[in-house]
């Protein structure tokens, strides 16, 4: 089965640290003794906000033995990784900060996996958490499209993944809501379009690979990942033109709360 493959999801590292260090900026500053980064990837970014917010000790968790072993060359005091399940983690309300950044997307049922991470809050304990929220951009309904074309379709036997960013991920204002009944003071929500200027349309294909096409990947035979990339190729081009650059604009979801003290 298909793993993700760090090195292609940092191809886009610089365009995908700028909503991280927007996440970091919602947190409040002060003593933060024990935190986790739940779906930490690659682990540098859990180091560098280990060291930004003066984090005594950061747990990494994420259940890809690809990105935990890349995570593995970060040794640090202050911050191990772990192998775990985000959608079932919880803790007993003894963490100053649950951070996610790009991985709530990944598991269904957001009502009750943030009800477990806001569990694992300590009093004043902080939530942050960013999502994308795309999935309506023609490059990621193109990719819809092709697994639904065949020799595709007959491989996926009829029924290709789901978008989970499209099945998973929930209008801002209903994350506020809950974040409001799940007990947090003053959630803050916002939808941010971040703007993207690529060489071409082309490039957003490099971009999905290390991403969204993942959910292809591993349903799909190796020998027809490489035809699905050219299908797709060929679509993103027909729906995005070929102008150059190509103004690629992500909408994300970024949230923060802070439970009472
Ligand atoms: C898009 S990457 C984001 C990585 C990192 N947080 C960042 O901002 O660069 C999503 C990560 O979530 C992890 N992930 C997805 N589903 C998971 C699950 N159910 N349990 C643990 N990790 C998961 C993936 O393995 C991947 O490393």
């Amino acid at each position: 089965m298909a793993d993700w493959d760090p090195d292609q999801y940092d191809r886009f590292k610089e365009q995908r640290a700028q909503p991280f260090w927007d996440l970091v900026e919602l947190v409040h500053r002060g003593a933060i003794e024990r935190a986790v980064d739940l779906g930490c990837g690659s682990g540098d970014m859990t180091v560098a906000v280990a060291d930004r917010l003066g984090i005594h000790h950061l747990t990494g968790i994420d259940n890809s033995p690809a990105m935990l072993e890349a995570a593995s060359q970060h040794g640090r005091v202050a911050v191990s990784f772990v192998y775990g399940d985000i959608a079932r983690w919880t803790s007993d309300a003894d963490h100053d900060l649950v951070l996610a950044n790009a991985a709530l997307h990944w598991v269904p049922d957001h009502v009750a996996v943030l009800e477990r991470w806001v569990g694992a809050l300590a009093p004043e304990g902080q939530l942050a958490i960013q999502v994308p929220a795309n999935h309506d951009h023609p490059s990621y309904l193109a990719s819809a499209h092709v697994a639904s074309q065949e020799p595709f379709a007959s491989a996926f036997g009829g029924e290709p993944p789901p978008d989970p960013v499209a099945a998973n991920v929930l209008a801002p204002e209903r994350y506020a809501t809950v974040l409001h009944e799940l007990g947090l003071a003053e959630p803050h929500v916002r939808l941010q379009v971040y703007p993207h200027v690529m060489q071409s349309a082309e490039a957003v294909v490099e971009w999905t690979k290390g991403t969204s096409l993942m959910r292809f990947f591993k349903r799909l035979p190796p020998e027809m990942h490489d035809p699905f990339v050219d299908a797709y190729r060929e679509e993103v081009v027909a729906r995005l033109g070929l102008a150059e650059p190509y103004f690629f604009t992500f909408k994300r979801i970024l949230m923060w709360g802070r439970m009472h003290g």
